[in-house]
């Protein structure tokens, strides 16, 4: 009994590829629950820079499982060329990747209907996704009628039937807002989708049963999350989040696991906030600090490359997003980022539009897009601190931050994170 997760406390990016990669070394079986390509999780081996996206972060580590949970929203060939860049890099995921039969697919159409929507929409308004579907998969998904899941692939002539109702459907109506609108051939989509499916197949089970026999038999599960908490559909900044349960609270509905199982619930944080993508984000620098950041920090977006908006630490609402994904420990990442910045400063409450001071994350947009933070200003440090590996090779005020940001959040850090590799990793407890 001795399952474990890593989630994200803040909009992405934390650098949770690094701590699943890390945490691989006490666990059997690494799940994905939600979430698809939209994910970039980047993480250095030796010098080696390995970039997983749908393929769960585990399979780097020898004898490990990974399972891709019914949560998930696959599109095949994304999945295939990620398996073919990760054995080119000489990591042999053989028999270890296993599918859920309940996982929805995207198809063609919904990067089409994402591209309309994204780009029928202001530059102000626009959510800025990924572009990989997952909004109108998850669409589909909920709506039940022109959902496709991955265990369809076992009955070729009923997915043939099924595609081709949906693609006349996506037809009809692309066709009436898309002037240049090209209509999709359902017998192509069906083939092709097939042809991917002699592919993956083997690799498509019951993943829920597989899960409870797993823990049946004792086998060590560490939950990999996607996104960040504050992305979550439900919790995080509606409407600029992404279409799942991407905190803590998507694990049960993505896995099949129920969350009793999960003892020990890792909160991944950036020593400072990143953002990608649109929506308020208080705390932004647009200025210096933030080019610093983004500069040191190599902020740039895994999947897009697009430059990460950048900005101070927000304790009002990673604190909120620790207790909405139940955090029992943090991950301090990326303090060698804040290295010479000179005063740093962390927002530790909001004002509201009438001045008065708050402590709560809003639920409604409009209530925080008007919030300004309130800061408390710390000492920074001008030690290159890149090389530190124990607590005692951390300047004082480094640590003073870190002991700073889990006193806000109210829980322990057990984890400091100062560079990218493996070994950059200092054990707080
Ligand atoms: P994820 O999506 O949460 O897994 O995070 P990403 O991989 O998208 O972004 C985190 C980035 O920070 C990656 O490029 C990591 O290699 C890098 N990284 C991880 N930990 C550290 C750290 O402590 N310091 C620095 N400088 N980079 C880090
Ligand atoms: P990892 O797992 C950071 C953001 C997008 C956009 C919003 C919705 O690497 O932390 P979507 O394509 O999901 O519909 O986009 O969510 N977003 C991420 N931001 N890290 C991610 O994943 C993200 N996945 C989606 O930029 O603002
Ligand atoms: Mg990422």
């Amino acid at each position: 009994m001795a399952s474990t997760c890593v989630v994200g406390l803040q909009w992405g990016d934390e650098a949770k590829g690094k701590i699943v990669d890390l945490l691989c070394e006490e666990h059997d079986a690494v799940v994905r629950y939600q979430g698809g390509a939209n994910a970039g999780h980047t993480i250095v081996v030796g010098g080696v820079t390995f970039k997983l996206s749908l393929v769960p972060t585990g399979v780097l580590r020898p004898g490990i499982v990974a399972v891709i949970g019914n949560g998930v929203v696959v599109h095949p060939p994304a999945l295939l060329k990620e398996v073919e860049t990760l054995s080119a890099q000489g990591v042999d995921i053989g028999d270890r990747l296993l599918i859920s039969d309940r996982a929805h697919l995207i198809m063609p159409y919904h990067l089409i209907e994402e591209r309309l929507t994204e780009e029928s929409t202001s530059a102000a308004d626009r959510l800025g996704t990924t572009r990989r579907g997952i909004g109108p998969c998850y669409r589909d998904k909920v709506g039940r009628v022109h959902g496709v899941r991955v265990g369809d692939w076992f009955d070729a002539d009923r997915f043939r039937e099924h595609i081709g109702r949906i693609v006349a459907y996506k037809n009809r109506l692309l066709n009436a807002v898309l002037p240049d609108y090209e209509p999709l051939d359902a017998a192509a989509v069906a083939d092709e989708y097939l042809a991917y499916a002699e592919r993956l197949r083997p690799m498509v089970v019951d993943t829920t049963a597989w899960l409870h026999d797993a823990i049946d038999r004792g086998v060590r599960l560490l939950f990999e999350g996607a996104q960040g908490t504050l992305l979550d559909v439900d919790h995080g900044s509606y409407p600029y989040v992404t279409s799942s349960n991407s905190s803590g609270a998507g694990i049960a509905p993505g896995s099949g696991v129920p969350a009793r199982e999960i003892q020990r619930s890792v909160g991944v944080i950036k020593a400072y906030t990143t953002r990608v993508g649109g929506g308020p984000f208080p705390t932004e620098q647009d200025n210096e600090i933030g080019e610093r950041i983004r500069r040191v920090g190599r902020e740039y977006g895994t999947v897009t490359g697009r430059p990460r908006r950048c900005g101070w630490f927000d304790a009002v609402a990673t604190r909120y997003a620790a207790r909405v994904s139940g955090s029992t420990e943090l991950a301090v990442m990326l303090l060698d980022v804040l290295s010479g910045i000179d005063p740093i400063r962390v927002a530790v409450a909001y004002e509201d539009r009438s001045g008065r001071k708050i402590d709560r994350f809003p639920s409604r947009l409009a209530d925080w897009e008007r919030c300004r933070p309130v800061y408390e200003t710390l000492p920074g440090w001008t030690e290159d601190v890149s090389k530190a590996r124990s607590v005692d090779d951390l300047p004082a005020a480094a640590l003073d931050y870190v002991r700073f940001l889990s006193k806000q959040i109210g829980v322990p850090a057990s984890i400091a994170s100062v560079g990218p590799d493996r070994t950059q990793t200092i054990q707080l407890m």
